[in-house]
């Protein structure tokens, strides 16, 4: 067996190998003067199973992927698994007017064309997973960062709406703690409140988890909320930590640790999600 590592996902690629016992590949991956893509990969993977792991964000990552998709298939080798870490453009899953592109459908055809299966990781709506055209699995990074809020001795779990509180429920069977969802009421016009909805988290470390942070507005806010009502300590964990414009900065304002996994590699990637792919493949 062999990992192949796109550029945007070596971290999670070397973490993979070392957990699935098997080999990195060596790839060559460099832009032309005109930022098209080369890909080349250096080892023999005739008759091997492979397991090719790319994120696509942003845009230029899903061409990278194609690539290594292609080259891959020439050797013929045994079985291609695609991993998609964090689906760029999961978010865009309906058409809301008509004549819209449902972008989230138009990427799981096209990484479906030459691949004997696909793994995601929280992807943001599983509906759409019907649209893919070869045997796909969503797998979940909570169980991941459960044990490293464990280890950083939270005491509750919660997540920023009702929707979302089986994430926190995972995260907290990993911590061995409670937890509980925040409920959001509108005080007046202007003012939102966000609190726990059954637990008091005067003087305790409280995380925050979420699939995915954007701006840091719902941690913040959450974060924010929290502190108010005497939590000693707020850290936000995420999946998918797309961190967009300013927000690293504001959400370490409003947060006493941030932290998320290498489905998209960052200065706060403390957590690796490549074990639930790992399990799955071990499994299968
Ligand atoms: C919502 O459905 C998601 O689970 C996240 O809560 C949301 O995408 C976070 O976005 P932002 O960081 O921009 O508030």
């Amino acid at each position: 067996m062999f990992v192949v590592g796109g550029s945007v996902s070596q971290l999670f690629s070397k973490e993979l190998a070392r957990l699935l016992d098997c080999k990195l590949a060596k790839t060559e991956i460099r832009r032309f003067p005109d930022t098209e893509c080369y890909v080349r990969i250096e080892d023999n993977l005739k008759d091997q199973d492979v397991v090719i792991v790319q994120t696509t964000f942003p845009d230029s990552n899903i061409i990278e992927l194609f690539l290594l998709q292609d080259a891959v298939a020439e050797f013929k080798p045994a079985s291609i698994a695609t991993v998609v870490p964090y689906f760029g453009y999961g978010r865009q899953d309906k058409k809301f007017k008509d004549g819209e592109a449902v972008s989230a459908r138009a990427m799981a055809n096209h990484i479906g064309q030459m691949t004997d299966s696909v793994f995601t990781i929280d992807i943001h709506n599983t509906a759409m997973l019907s649209e893919f055209v070869v045997p796909v699995l969503n797998l979940s990074a909570m169980e991941a960062i459960g044990k490293f809020l464990k280890e950083n001795s939270v005491d509750v779990i919660v997540s920023p709406d009702k929707g979302s509180k089986d994430r926190a429920s995972m995260a907290a069977k990993a911590a061995s703690c409670a937890y509980d969802y925040l409920e959001k009421t509108r005080l007046d016009g202007q003012t939102v409140e966000m609190k726990p909805k059954s637990m008091d988290v005067g003087g305790k470390v409280v995380a925050i988890v979420d699939d995915i942070i954007a701006t840091g507005g719902t941690i913040i806010k959450a974060s924010e909320q929290l502190k108010a009502q005497g939590a000693k300590r707020v850290i936000a964990a995420c999946t998918h930590g797309l961190f967009t414009g300013d927000a690293t900065a504001k959400l370490q304002a409003a947060c006493d640790l941030v932290v998320s996994t290498d489905t998209l590699e960052r200065p706060t990637s403390k957590i690796s999600a490549a074990s639930a792919v790992a399990d799955a493949l071990k499994a299968a």
